[in-house]
Parts: C-alpha cells; sequence; structure tokens
C-alpha cells in the first residue's frame, strides 16, 4: 500500500464541551475520490475543516494525529497559509464574489501576488476546463459572474480552486439543491480531476458516494462507523448500522 495522503488516526474533536468527532483512524490515498456520507450533525463538514485548517478557537479541543501531506496539521507548529494552498474546500453553497467570472477566477492567485496577465489567464483556462466550464463560458469571461445559473456558480467555485492547483480538493455538499443535469456534470468533472488530484467529497447523498467514489465512510453521530472500497461497503457491508442506512431505513 502506498503512503496515505490524508492519515487521521485516533482524531477526537470537542467544541464548547461537546464532542463533535470521536476517536476517526482513516486513510486517503492520492489520485482517489474518497466519500464521506452520513447524515446531519455527523461531522462531516467539521472533519474536512480540521483537514484545512479552520477549525480552531479557544473553545475547541483537539486529538489524535492527523497527516495531511507529510504534515500533522493539528500540531501548533503548522503553518496554515502553505498548507491552504495545497488545499482547496469548496462549500455546499457557491460563494461568487461580486466581479466577473475571469477575476472571479484569478482571485486566490492575485492575493498570492501573480500578477502576470498569460499566467493568470492560463490558470483560468485549466480551470475552467477541469470544471467542465470552459465551453459555456470562454465568450463572456468579462461578465459579472453573478450572473451565472446556480450550477454553473457550483463549477465556478471548482474552478476557482483548481486554478490554484491543489494537491487535495475537499468538497462538502457540492451538489445539494443542483438539478440533476447539473449535479450529472460536476460528477464527471470529479471522474476527470482524480486523474491529477486527490478528491474527499462529502455528501449525504448515498446514491451519490455509491456512484463517484473509489472509497467512503460512514460518519454517524461523530463516530466513524465503517470505511473501506465503495463497491464493497455498498454490496457486503460489515456494519449493520452502514447497511440499514444505504438502505435508506434512516438518515
Ligand atoms: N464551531 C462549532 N462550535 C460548536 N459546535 C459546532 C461547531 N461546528 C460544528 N458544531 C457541531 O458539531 C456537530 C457536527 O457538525 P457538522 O457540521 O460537522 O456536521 P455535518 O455532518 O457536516 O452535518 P450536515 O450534514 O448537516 O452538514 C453539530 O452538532 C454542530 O452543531
Ligand atoms: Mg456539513
Amino acid at each position: 500500500m502506498p503512503e496515505p495522503l490524508i492519515k487521521a488516526r485516533n482524531v477526537s474533536l470537542e467544541a464548547d464541551g461537546k464532542p463533535i468527532l470521536k476517536d476517526i483512524s482513516l486513510d486517503i490515498f492520492r489520485n482517489e475520490i474518497f466519500g464521506i456520507m452520513g447524515p446531519a450533525g455527523g461531522g462531516k463538514t467539521s472533519f474536512l475543516r480540521l483537514v484545512n485548517h479552520t477549525f480552531r478557537g479557544s473553545n475547541v479541543k483537539i486529538e489524535g494525529r492527523l497527516h495531511v501531506l507529510g504534515e500533522d496539521v493539528l500540531s501548533d507548529e503548522v503553518n496554515p497559509t502553505p498548507l491552504r494552498r495545497k488545499v482547496s474546500m469548496v462549500f455546499a453553497t457557491p460563494v461568487v464574489l461580486p466581479m466577473s467570472i475571469f477575476e472571479n477566477l484569478v482571485y486566490g492567485l492575485r492575493i498570492q501576488g501573480i500578477r502576470d496577465k498569460s499566467r493568470l489567464r492560463e490558470a483560468a483556462e485549466r480551470g475552467l476546463k477541469a470544471a467542465i466550464l470552459w465551453d459555456e463560458v470562454r465568450d463572456r469571461l468579462d461578465k459579472p459572474a453573478q450572473k451565472l445559473s446556480g450550477g454553473q456558480q457550483q463549477r465556478l467555485c471548482i474552478a476557482r480552486a483548481m486554478a490554484l492547483s491543489p494537491d487535495v480538493l475537499l468538497l462538502d455538499e457540492p451538489t445539494s439543491g443542483l438539478d440533476p443535469i447539473s449535479t450529472f456534470r460536476i460528477e464527471e468533472a470529479l471522474k476527470e480531476l482524480k486523474k491529477r488530484h486527490t478528491i474527499v467529497l462529502v455528501s449525504n447523498n448515498t446514491k451519490q458516494i455509491a456512484r463517484v467514489s473509489d472509497r467512503c465512510a460512514f460518519f454517524l453521530m461523530g463516530e466513524l462507523i465503517e470505511t473501506g472500497k465503495t463497491s464493497q461497503m455498498f454490496t457486503v457491508p460489515r456494519e449493520k448500522k452502514t447497511d440499514d442506512y444505504i438502505a435508506g431505513r434512516f438518515g
């Protein structure tokens, strides 16, 4: 087995004295789509936020080890800025900025101080192609991003993340609220993206996890109930709780 890109060992998280994640251990490997499924409040988003170092605060207690690209992101010494360049997160609700499609795409690069026009253009085009949005917007890059449809805005957010060439893409329910065609387009884009990137896909749509992930995990009330190959978990799950959830008996 190769060394995992993300390696969680006995990770526990508490906020305001309330347990959010309990003793999570799992591995995520390069160039796979790793699905995380489970009912609301199970800790899926919190896990992603630990990975990209945005779950912090005086009310927060974290235990265990969480290695991301070889670095323990739970240690006090970790520098979050280079980490966030390598690990991009896209949220359920697309956050497009009130500016043109092009400026949305290169926003992160401009913050990094990149001014070179041809470099910005190249990154914008690469991001749009990766998110399978290029053909739809190539003629109107200077138009306001907020005029795009919801599904296009979500793909723009993925394109913006991809323009930064991250190693890891964290997606938190990227297709909730989208129609089946937009959902299909995003799922197709993810299958392309995993050739060069590692994707962690959170979804409470079990069918989506079954369709696109290579391996997956089932989170229930802060606990990792089961993790393994998606094909195995959806046919012969080891745990009854996994079986019940996949069969739609709760959640
Ligand atoms: N900053 C915080 N402070 C205190 N509690 C929090 C904080 N963030 C999340 N929680 C709590 O942690 C639990 C897990 O939340 P989380 O958002 O990770 O769940 P989720 O699995 O992503 O749910 P959903 O499917 O609804 O998005 C919830 O009970 C939530 O209220
Ligand atoms: Mg969530």
